[in-house]
């Protein structure tokens, strides 16, 4: 039940338009490399997350998290 609910707090863990998981785009090690497996190219929405993800680490985020600079929502 817990699970369930940090799953609710931070519901941002992959990139829809590929299907693929943040988890998985984070083994191939960097944004480049995402970029060029096709994260973040289609409708951009889950960049500002991916730059996340490979600067700290993790693969689940809320989806206004407060470290995400404003500009980089609606790129
Ligand atoms: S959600 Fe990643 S490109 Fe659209």
């Amino acid at each position: 039940m817990d699970d369930m609910a940090m799953d609710d707090d931070k519901p941002v863990n992959m990139c829809a338009c590929l299907n693929r998981r943040f988890s998985e785009l984070k083994k191939l090690g960097s944004l480049e490399a995402a970029h060029a497996a096709g994260a973040g190219v289609e409708c951009s929405g889950c960049v500002p997350y991916l730059k996340l993800v490979f600067e700290t680490g993790e693969t689940e985020f809320a989806i206004d998290d407060p470290r995400i600079p404003e500009e980089d929502f609606g790129q």
